[in-house]
């Protein structure tokens, strides 16, 4: 345990040379300010970690994460990290990305008992039971936990949506777009699942605000 935890303190001064090395200025250049124009919203999972799988630096995605990349309009975490996202940092994306082979979705599939954590996963089998006409019609096992993942993410895009936060960016006219993504842990690749959201038409009448 103790060796595990001074590789990662090693690891770090080896990085910091690096990145001096290919950079004098890098950290410098850092100091002073942040403007990614990402936000991304993920899974806690060790396998999916943001500026690793797309690629990117710090300072280029702003990131929450939490189990199974929920998004509750109830967590004054997510909405406080969103709200700063839009409103200071002026992101003109949000990007939910949910991974296959998620214990949370897998967790939340079954009737196991785990503790705390059943009360989170509950947004999850609530979005099983939205479709479940569609998850019940897969016979399959690994197809149909696959596919709740990715309606999950498309929930959590909307759920993004149908916030106070994002509706008044959008009628304040700024361009925020809200994705949904799928990290494959068994690949890596990113599937786009193809959900783009740009303003609030294709909300439910009950969930767009008049301003
Ligand atoms: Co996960």
């Amino acid at each position: 345990m103790e060796t595990t935890y001074k590789r990662l303190i090693a690891g770090n001064r080896a990085w910091v040379e690096r990145k001096l090395k290919a950079d004098p200025q890098h950290f410098d250049k850092l100091a002073h300010s942040q403007s990614p124009e990402v936000f991304w919203i993920g899974c806690s999972d060790s396998r999916v970690p943001a500026n690793e799988i797309t690629d990117t630096q710090s300072g280029e995605i702003f990131v929450h994460r939490n189990i199974a990349n929920v998004v509750d309009h109830t967590d004054m975490n997510v909405l406080s990290v969103l709200d700063y996202a839009v409103q200071v940092l002026h992101v003109k994306h949000v990007i939910v990305c949910g991974h296959y082979h998620c214990g949370g979705i897998r967790a939340a599939l079954g009737n196991n008992h785990y503790g705390l954590i059943d009360n989170w996963l509950r947004n999850i089998k609530d979005v099983y039971r939205l479709h479940q006409q569609e998850l019940d019609a897969i016979k399959d096992a690994d197809q149909r936990e696959d596919r709740l993942t990715e309606l999950n993410v498309i929930e959590s895009v909307f759920n993004v949506c149908k916030t106070s936060t994002v509706q008044n960016a959008w009628n304040q006219g700024k361009s925020l777009h809200v994705h949904g993504w799928v990290y494959d842990v068994a690949k890596g690749h990113i599937k786009d699942l193809g959900v783009n959201v740009r303003d609030n038409s294709d909300l439910g009448d009950i969930y767009k605000f008049d301003f």
